[in-house]
């Protein structure tokens, strides 16, 4: 039977339960971000033909899936979550390899993932609909969950393990099968996936993994009659047109997008957790998260202090390859995303005041990979563009503004709305931040980044679109809820109800 990978690296799709060799001649290599010397993964950019067979595929099992019955979808998901966690410390250093992250930020990814499956596995047994009275004697009304049928997942490569299984997973409970297209620069994470998926005993056809490029394949998704979800995470640019494109075929759509998530510190707060705070949201995951906390807005008394703090914090930010014990940011995850950031760092130089970092790394250690140093801007304009754009790179603009009100405006002052958080210990200041505040998920005292297996994830604004994911609202999202009028009169009504 064949793996997952050819001898040569080559890795396969997963198509109706087999591990399938492309028929493209387009092949790309996947380098360690930290080490381009080393090829972790080639791929082929599947055809648009490949995809349509994985779609077919998703479409012929999905009958027997949704006729399964919940809690025994469950029990295959149970599976999958003890699985992932006995090759938890495994699938952490291949992500690092294949993404980039410090070990430490991929071992809380997977685990995240592994609580996700955890949680969506235990709703199998609580996929309930509700009952309603009638006006009518003898009459009730109920409603029931039913899926979608077959369930597009379109993925990044930033969270390459948590966002892949936090589609999949309440998409399967729910009775969906799914097909999966993941990021070009993570094929290894995505099949390694679909591995412990058909370890766990998920029928052939349920899941399907197609890599390839989202012009080809990834449209074909958008376009295909056969899929009737679409669940994006990815750019703004990107959603934006896949949203547009999947309405024009009335599926129902989720996309979670771009984010420049602020970090409030009001001249109250405790200085030196909000440092810690924004430091982690900005520089963890070399800030490649649509939560990453790229501005913080200071109250003007205080950010001679904080920034200070901020500074001698970001200079010691350990920068290296994420394999390596005690390192906290990795690289950029390609040659391109490094450009780009060193694109705005250019920019930066040009719109505010640089405090540290704005450069690549050099010397023996990070000759070989995509480094960038942790960089801070002070004096940072609210409508400067690298006040406005998403980076996706460690890099922080610090924007001081002469009290609370102007904070708030300020912190709103961008197009996305994804997450934000602010630091005092003024109870009526936080409380009309958290009312006033234009972003989907707030934090008090907290940083921008993460959330909880059973909690709900998502933005407002340009940041997301359609339902939130995670938690029970993905349940919401991967069902459709019919309603049954119960009449146990056995007569004709009298009149008509209206
Ligand atoms: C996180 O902040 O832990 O693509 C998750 C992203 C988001 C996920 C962020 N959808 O970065």
């Amino acid at each position: 039977m064949a793996t997952a990978t050819t001898t040569d690296q080559l890795c396969r799709n997963y198509i109706n339960g087999e591990w399938v060799e492309s028929k493209s001649a387009k092949i790309v290599e996947r380098r360690n971000p930290a080490n381009t010397d080393e090829v972790v993964a080639r791929i082929a950019l599947s055809t648009r033909e490949e995809m349509k067979q994985a779609i077919v595929a998703a479409k012929a099992a999905f009958p027997a899936w949704r006729e399964t019955p919940p809690p025994n979808r469950g029990k295959i998901l149970f599976k999958a979550t003890q699985i992932m966690q006995a090759q938890k410390e495994e699938l952490a250093r291949l992500l690092t390899r294949e993404e980039g992250k410090a070990l430490k930020d991929a071992l809380g990814e997977v685990q995240r993932a592994i609580n996700i499956l955890e949680f969506a596995a235990g709703e199998a047994r609580r996929l309930n609909g509700e009952t309603l009275t009638s006006e009518l004697p003898k009459n009730f009304a109920y409603t029931i969950r039913q899926p979608l049928g077959v369930v597009g997942a379109i993925t990044p490569w930033n969270f390459p393990v948590a966002i892949p299984i936090w589609k999949i997973a309440p998409a399967l409970v729910c009775g969906n099968t799914v097909v999966l297209k993941p990021a070009e620069l993570t094929p290894l994470c995505a099949i390694r996936i679909a591995e412990i998926f058909e370890q766990a005993g998920l029928p052939p056809g349920v899941l399907n993994v197609v890599l390839g490029a989202g012009e080809e394949v990834g449209d074909e998704l958008v376009q295909n009659p056969h899929v009737q979800g679409l669940t994006f995470t990815g750019s703004t640019g990107v959603g934006s047109k896949l949203y547009a494109a999947g309405a024009e075929r009335l599926k129902k759509i989720q996309c979670e997008m771009g984010g420049k998530n602020p970090v409030v510190v009001l001249a109250d707060a405790d200085l030196q957790l909000a440092m810690e705070s924004a430091v982690t949201g900005a520089f963890g995951s070399t800030g490649q998260r649509c939560t990453a906390s790229s501005r913080v807005v200071i109250e003007e008394s205080v950010a001679d202090k904080f920034v200070a703090m901020l500074v001698e914090r970001a200079k010691k930010f350990v920068v290296g390859d994420g394999l390596e014990a005690g390192t906290e940011m990795g690289p950029s995850v390609d040659e391109d995303q490094f450009n780009t950031v060193l694109k705005y760092l250019e920019i930066g130089k040009q719109e505010g005041r640089l405090l540290c970092g704005g450069a690549r790394l050099a010397g023996p250690k990070y000759d070989q990979g995509w480094f960038i140093s942790p960089t801070v801007f002070d004096h940072v304009a609210w409508d400067s563009r690298i006040a406005q754009e998403e980076i996706f790179g460690p890099v922080m603009s610090v924007i001081r503004v002469k009290n609370f009100d102007e904070a708030l405006q300020v912190a709103n002052s961008v197009r996305y709305g994804l997450s934000s958080s602010i630091y005092s210990n003024d109870p009526s200041k936080i409380f009309e931040f958290v009312e006033k505040i234009e972003t989907g998920m707030t934090h008090v005292n907290s940083p921008t980044v993460g959330g909880e297996a059973h909690v709900p994830f998502g933005g407002t604004k340009d940041s997301s679109i359609g339902p939130h994911e995670v938690g029970h609202a993905a349940i919401e999202f991967y069902t459709e809820t019919k309603i049954v009028y119960i009449d146990y009169t056995g007569r004709q009504r009298e009149s008509s109800l209206y």
